[in-house]
């Protein structure tokens, strides 16, 4: 048995969540649950981004109190998370004071590779990021993300010493000390790393207002990224407590949009406070709504408590968990989630345990429960140690459409009507068997209905009143 620690980007509360929010959750909540079905011991954390001036103007623009602000969409954050069946151990926010208090003493630990100076360039307040006069340039002085000027800065900050890190976690990254993934990925953070400066880690107070304030000078405020990452291991109690019996994290779950920040700041703020890398640095895809990027502005938001509601919860994980890929951008629109649902979640999965579970009720056939000598496939197990879920989910419907084709072939229900018992409980069993060992590869995807397909099948055989997915056409 393995110690466990696995952790989710935690959104910034600007707004309420959407549906691209649920990939961290979903994808960190999958490797939880397998690394239970594996016997392991889990900590899982999620949180919220709470500090920045991104955060401070939308609530100045409502016309709200910021704290109020914060409070009132942090909330509906952890309604989300609790929404997608997501089993975290750990919630954190950014505002709480154990979390500002331990951030000013890494703050404090930090200090050897922290020093002052100028800042003259560039911000984005929507990245919440400083970028550099190439970049600026080469996007016209507009982040492309955010279809906003970049603003120009002029003003005395900390400056973290990076470089005294770079090589360590250049190092870290090509040894697989700290897994980068996508191996796409992987080249292009080590460029990164290459050309990334010193970061500027605080703002002067009468630019920023809502942030951790720096111990020892009340003229500044702390970068919001260097608070928001401290995250990971505040939550943990560092550095009131040793945290070493789950730290480092197994794997951390991020966008590949912020994989920069969990590549460079990060690391080298842990091997300044003298801790130990992240074994996976794992970054997802975008999810993009009708072939596009998800803005306010083009109003293509998609609310995923509407998705969920739709046709319930395992048909939200069994689309973002299959259809949408784990690394690579993916598509929703809701002409695929209908189809999805429609044609394998209640053809391929709900279908299967009518048909099963009415012909053993029939005709009385006794099942023994037969999973616990199971071992997982180790095709299953490797894709699923790679994290590569979306093909592990794959692998395993695979698994649900090969029992459909064996009752096809079988014909279970013309050994019932020939009266031949015997073969038909040979045969049924056989069933049932791999459908259970079907649902063990499904559980970390499909909580809920695994949970109900093993009730099922446990005792003498009920099948359920309503099918487990109603089909809408
Ligand atoms: N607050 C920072 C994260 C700090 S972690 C120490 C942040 N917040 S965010 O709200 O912008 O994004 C939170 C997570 O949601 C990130 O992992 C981000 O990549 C992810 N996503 C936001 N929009 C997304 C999609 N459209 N699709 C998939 N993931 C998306 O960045």
């Amino acid at each position: 048995m393995k110690n466990i620690y696995i952790t989710t980007a935690i959104p910034y509360v600007n707004g309420a969540p959407h549906i691209g929010h649920a990939m961290d959750y979903c994808l960190a909540d999958v490797c939880a649950r397998y690394h239970t079905l594996l016997g392991d011991a889990v900590r899982f954390q999620a949180g919220t981004d709470e500090h920045g001036n991104k955060i401070d103007l939308k609530a100045r623009e409502l016309g709200v109190s910021t704290q109020e602000y914060v409070n009132e969409n942090a909330a509906k954050f952890q309604d989300f998370v609790r929404k997608l069946g997501v089993e975290y151990t750990d919630f954190v926010r950014t505002t709480d004071d154990d979390h500002v208090r331990r951030c000013q003493e890494i703050w404090r630990k930090l200090e050897p590779y922290i020093y002052k100076a100028k800042y003259e360039g560039w911000y984005c307040t929507g990245c919440e990021r400083y970028v550099t006069d190439k970049e600026c340039e080469e996007n016209h002085g507009t982040c492309p993300d955010h279809l906003k000027a970049y603003e120009k800065l002029s003003e005395e900050n900390y400056y973290f010493r990076i470089a005294d890190f770079k090589e360590r976690v250049r190092e870290a990254i090509l040894s697989g000390e700290m897994i980068v993934l996508p191996d796409y990925r992987q080249a292009e953070m080590l460029k990164l790393l290459d050309e990334s400066p010193d970061v500027s880690i605080s703002r002067p107070v009468s630019q920023l207002k809502w942030g951790v304030p720096v111990p020892g000078d009340e003229t500044q405020v702390m970068y919001v990224w260097l608070d928001a990452l401290s995250n990971y291991i505040t939550v943990l109690g560092y550095p009131d407590v040793d945290i070493s019996d789950w730290w480092p994290a197994t794997a951390e779950f991020v966008g590949k949009d912020i994989l920069r920040f969990h590549a460079i700041i990060w690391p080298a703020m842990l091997l300044g406070l003298g801790l130990p890398l992240p074994r996976a640095l794992v970054s997802h895809g975008m999810v993009l709504a009708d072939g596009q990027k998800m803005s306010k502005s083009i109003g293509n938001v998609v609310d995923p408590v509407e998705v969920i509601d739709r046709h319930g919860l395992d048909a939200f994980r069994y689309f973002f968990l299959r259809h949408i890929d784990t690394f690579a951008d993916s598509d929703f629109t809701w002409e695929k989630y209908d189809a999805a649902y429609n044609n394998e979640l209640a053809n391929d999965l709900g279908n299967l345990v009518q048909r099963l579970a009415t012909l053993a009720q029939k005709n009385n056939i006794v099942v023994a429960e037969t999973v616990d000598d199971f071992e997982l496939p180790a095709e299953y197990c490797e894709l699923m140690d790679n994290y590569e879920y979306s093909k592990a989910f794959d692998y395993a419907w695979g698994r649900v459409q090969s029992i459909n084709r064996s009752i096809d072939e079988s014909k279970p229900w013309a050994l019932a009507k020939n009266g031949e018992i015997d073969k038909l409980q040979e045969c049924m069993t056989g069933l049932v068997h791999e459908l259970l060992n079907a649902n063990r590869l499904l559980t970390p995807f499909l909580p809920t209905a695994a949970e109900k397909i093993a009730a099922i099948f446990a005792g003498p055989v009920v099948p359920p009143a309503t099918p487990l997915f109603p089909k809408t056409k």
